[in-house]
């Protein structure tokens, strides 16, 4: 996770992303950083952004990508994550990104490898940090300096771990983060992360710089939604009227997939005010820069 990181290198990760940036808009999009390396993108669970934008950043910094799943694996005959990992780095892997649904995978996972990086691509409710990178990055790209700003993060903190690592990344950049949504979908622990909690979204929105709108995570409730969609979306959804108590040039966020017309409505997700597909462009930036640095490039 990002708990770690100073602000100092947030900054400098921000401008490694951006010359990262210009190679995506280079006519050949591709440099020699990491030739000769070898990425496997291990994924235990479902991803598309994450996933396709990590393979995109190890092809344009030239490495050679395997890209895993359990379907079709010898995972589905019962071999462990720990086995998997150790096979692929016995053939060689370099690097491996790493998505599962346990909380502390990928922690556990750099304990076990003997020489290959292990990057985290989210872990259960714990934490997705390159997610956490793309949005400062985003944020940063509309305002600059994000000291003093305000980021309202709505919806279902309770199983984001996007929301754990955007709390950590915000703080860490100086804003203010208030956090809201239905009592049922908060951690009790919400004042340990050291925020603001306001039920009423509208109050946790008003003068917000960024709005940033969470999935409901519907796979990780096993015990059905409270409140209802229906209800959900009626409090919490985001539509152009709870954008009206925000700063006149907030931007609307949401790490996707979203869920239409549940947390999102389609006239704030397809807005003017919509950054949604350019946090997705952000990803590949980020993920390569974050290829690049921890993978021996900037040696
Ligand atoms: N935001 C995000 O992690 O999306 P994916 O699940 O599609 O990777």
């Amino acid at each position: 996770d990002l708990d770690c990181w100073t602000r100092e290198e947030l900054y400098f990760f921000l401008d490694q992303s951006r010359h990262m940036e210009n190679v995506m808009d280079r006519p050949v999009k591709k440099v020699p950083a990491l030739r000769g390396k070898m990425c496997v993108n291990l994924f235990f669970e479902n991803s598309t952004r994450t996933r396709v934008s990590f393979e995109l950043a190890e092809k344009m910094l030239s490495a050679d990508v395997v890209n895993w799943s359990v379907s079709g694996s010898s995972a589905a005959k019962g071999e462990t994550m720990r086995d998997t990992a150790w096979t692929l780095e016995a053939m060689g892997a370099d690097i491996v990104v790493m998505r599962h649904g346990a909380v502390g995978a990928a922690q556990y996972l750099a304990s076990k490898l003997k020489r290959g990086i292990v990057l985290n691509a989210g872990d259960g409710t714990h934490a997705h940090p390159t997610q956490a990178l793309l949005d400062v990055y985003t944020a940063w790209k509309h305002f600059g300096d994000l000291e003093g700003r305000k980021i309202a993060l709505v919806g279902d903190v309770l199983h984001s771990r996007v929301a754990r690592s955007d709390v950590i990344a915000f703080k860490t950049m100086g804003c203010e983060v208030v956090l809201s949504g239905p009592p049922t979908l908060m951690p009790r622990e919400v004042e340990q992360l050291g925020v603001k909690y306001d039920r009423d979204p509208r109050k946790a929105v008003e003068n917000a710089d960024m709005v940033y709108m969470l999935r409901i995570q519907r796979e990780r409730q096993q015990d059905g939604l409270f409140p209802s969609v229906d209800e959900y979306h009626r409090w919490w959804g985001a539509d152009e009227e709870l954008m009206k108590y925000a700063n006149p040039g907030a931007l609307a966020m949401h790490p996707g997939p979203i869920n239409r017309g549940v947390e999102i409505a389609s006239e704030v997700a397809d807005g003017h005010q919509s950054v949604i597909l350019e946090q997705v462009r952000s990803g590949v930036a980020t993920r390569m820069a974050l290829l690049y640095l921890c993978g021996g490039g900037a040696r």
